[in-house]
């Protein structure tokens, strides 16, 4: 069981919340026993061995590369899944077409459902109070959020703070959940988590426990690793997976124009798995990004996020981030599919972030 040493206060708010979800929980009991939905057929969900031309053998192959879910395969291209699970191409195509028709695709779904789907949807705070209103009350789920910005303007502060809130109880602005933290700068430190874990009467060893590390070597490997969380993602409540930085490794690896289609199209294939995963575990991929100064910029800032517009089109927020004097930082939401874009200030400081 996690504890968490808290101030009084705090826990006296949690016995507080935990009274309240006790007696909501009643009425509800009794409305199931009362509602008969006829709309609910829950039907046992196929699973990987159900699809037609897939063995024991090929069942382990495919959960090895990280499919365990029709509708993870139903997605790939033939020649894509023949390459990730060393299966035949043919063979592939036929569990490919197989996955389609088993696969609860959803396609369209009404307004409605969209809806309760999307209150699901929880919220991290990130400790600034400026900043959680700036984002509707938070950081969420089921959406990708990025963060760019000049080196030094704080992203990884921000990802620092944001996996040790996700640790807290949901009382608590939390998520009560685990963090899976790509590294491909090496800046993750263990010590800031205790900083910032102690300044919120954390027990960081608890904190650090659920904040679970790896260090991306190049794009394949940070590709790889998302595989990785996918399959640890069932046993674990995974509620925040951190891409520090998203690009770095894209841009050292792929260099000039030539090889600009090449590396759009892997980061979108990343991206993608990274939205996935954000859908499935009901958890908020947090990333960030660096910048690129566009001499040519007539007017306004040239400061350009790299990615183009594949990450553009991917990002659900973005947060464009930046110094201002004595070490304030200003953060500015541009781009939400339902907040309008605003800024607001904050401060980096040995306790984390603050207002
Ligand atoms: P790149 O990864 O280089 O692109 O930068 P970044 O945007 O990730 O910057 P990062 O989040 O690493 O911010 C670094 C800055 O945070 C430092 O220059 C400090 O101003 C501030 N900072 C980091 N740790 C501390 C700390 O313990 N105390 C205080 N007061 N400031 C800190
Ligand atoms: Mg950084």
């Amino acid at each position: 069981m996690i504890k968490l040493t808290t101030g009084a206060k705090k826990k006296e708010k949690t016995e507080k919340i935990a009274e309240d979800a006790q007696t909501s929980k009643d009425p509800k009991t009794i409305n199931e026993e009362v509602k008969v939905q006829p709309m609910e057929q829950e039907e046992p969900d196929a699973t990987i061995e159900d699809l037609p031309g897939v063995g024991p053998a090929t069942a382990e192959k495919l959960r090895e590369a990280g499919f365990d879910e029709l509708l993870a395969i139903a997605v790939m291209t033939p020649a894509a899944l023949a390459d990730a699970a060393e299966l035949g191409e043919s063979v592939s195509a036929k569990i490919i077409a197989g996955a389609k028709k088993m696969a609860n695709i959803g396609g369209f779904i009404s307004g409605g459902a969209l809806m309760e789907r999307r209150r699901e949807i929880m919220k991290v705070s990130s400790g600034v109070e400026s900043l959680d209103t700036l984002l509707g009350g938070g950081f969420e789920t089921q959406a990708l959020v990025e963060v760019y910005g000049a080196f030094g303007s704080g992203k990884t502060q921000v990802a620092h703070q944001l996996a040790v809130n996700c640790t807290m109880p949901l009382s608590e602005g939390g998520m009560d959940g685990d963090v899976f933290y790509i590294d491909t700068e090496d800046t993750f430190r263990p010590e800031r988590i205790i900083q910032m874990s102690n300044a919120l009467n954390l027990d960081p060893d608890i904190v650090l426990a659920r904040i679970h590390v790896a260090r991306a070597y190049n794009t394949a490997h940070q590709i790889l690793l998302v595989d990785e969380i996918k399959r640890m993602s069932s046993s674990m409540n995974i509620k925040m997976v951190v891409v520090d930085s998203l690009t770095s490794h894209f841009r050292s690896e792929y260099i000039g124009r030539g090889m600009l289609a090449d590396r759009q199209q892997k980061l979108n294939r990343h991206l993608k798995e990274l939205k996935q995963l954000a859908d499935v575990n009901n958890a908020l991929v947090f990333m960030t990004n660096q910048v690129h100064s566009k001499p040519d910029a007539m007017w306004g800032d040239p400061t350009k996020p790299v990615g183009g517009h594949v990450l553009a089109h991917a990002s659900t927020f973005r947060i464009y981030l930046r110094k201002a004097k004595a070490g304030r930082r200003i953060a500015r939401l541009v781009d939400s599919p339902n907040l309008p874009d605003g800024e607001c200030v904050f401060q980096v400081t040995e306790d984390g972030l603050c207002d």
